[in-house]
């Protein structure tokens, strides 16, 4: 944190126990983010950047400035962005795309052999998009001459920044550096480079270059709004695969579960759900296997109901 910024959150009002309590029931309520007990300096520190903003003193008056009844979606939104964690990575977690790739996908292109089908990934919590491109790439990597085979792949996420970004498909060299060579090199395009071409000025400097996904791969997906906790409209078909990774960091156990279960319902037969290592501790699945892929959690969708238990809190 910069100087400055310790400065003014040094000067931020205190609040009691009962207003964090109120606050994190509100956020809960509204918003569907839970804020764990211990994270007061987190909060604070949030909600005091934007009553800065407002020129609003104390906890209780932003209370109810939010609560008022012509408040509209706007400040919500805006306390939301100042919230969520949006962190990400092409290819973030590895294992999980090896065993996508090099068992799933083969798998399910058989299975559908030789139907015309129009295989559906789901990227839930995708933020600025780089989960949702990974899985584009992924199914052009293996199935891409697979004439018999499309895809269709769904970004959602709650910041409506991040799906702004996730729609530009624009990302910075720091974006891109980790990803594996292959893919930044055969579906990305560098903005510098091809600016070049047309004439216009050379970046040098590489920190600056941009990359851009391939129209080919922007092609098949689509971004759009969805709170996994309040899901209000439910119109999200059945997929082959979900992708859920790192979105439960601030998520009761309940809404875990909740979530689990939902994501499960949402799988055809056959179809796989990627979590994040350790996102289901305490959580017990029926209808749905574990499956054995290293260093992965990773159920597959069978034919029965799903149930989903808690075990441990
Ligand atoms: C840390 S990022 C993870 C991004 C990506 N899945 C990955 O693993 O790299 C978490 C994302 O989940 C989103 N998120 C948080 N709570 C959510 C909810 N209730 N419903 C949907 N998305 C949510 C955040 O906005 C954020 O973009």
């Amino acid at each position: 944190m910069k100087q400055q910024d310790t400065d003014s959150y040094d000067k931020s009002p205190q609040m009691s126990d009962e207003e964090y309590l109120r606050w994190r029931n509100l956020i809960q309520e509204r918003m569907g983010l839970c804020i764990r007990e211990t994270r007061m300096d987190f909060l604070k520190r949030r909600l005091w950047e934007r009553m800065r903003y407002l020129t609003i003193p104390n906890y209780r008056d932003y209370y109810e400035f939010i609560l008022r009844k012509d408040q509209n979606r706007t400040e919500w939104q805006h306390l939301l962005e100042l919230l969520v964690n949006c962190q990400s990575a092409f290819f973030r977690h590895l294992p999980s795309y090896d065993a996508l790739m090099n068992t799933v996908l083969p798998e399910i292109a058989k299975n559908y052999f030789p139907q015309k089908q129009t295989l559906s990934f789901w990227s839930v919590g995708c933020s600025r998009g780089q989960e949702t491109y990974s899985l584009s790439m992924a199914f052009h990597h293996i199935l891409g001459q697979n004439t018999h085979l499309n895809a269709s792949v769904i970004g959602t996420d709650i910041s409506f920044r991040a799906l702004e970004r996730a729609r530009k498909a624009e990302y910075s060299f720091l974006e891109v550096r980790d990803m594996p060579d292959i893919f930044r090199e055969k579906y990305m395009t560098e903005l510098g480079k091809s600016d070049a071409k047309e004439g216009k000025s050379i970046l040098l400097n590489k920190h600056l270059v941009k990359y851009r996904v391939n129209e080919q791969l922007r092609k098949p997906v689509t971004f759009r709004f969805f709170n996994l906790n309040l899901p209000k409209t439910d119109d999200i078909p059945l997929q082959d695969i979900i992708f859920c990774q790192n979105v439960f960091i601030y998520f009761s156990i309940e809404d875990r579960a909740k979530s689990i279960s939902l994501l499960l319902k949402h799988l055809k037969p056959g179809g796989y759900l990627f979590l994040g290592p350790g996102e289901a501790v305490g959580i017990k699945v029926s209808g749905a296997t574990l499956t054995h892929f290293k260093d992965t959690l990773c159920y597959k969708r069978t034919r029965e109901e799903v149930h989903v238990q808690i075990t441990q809190r």
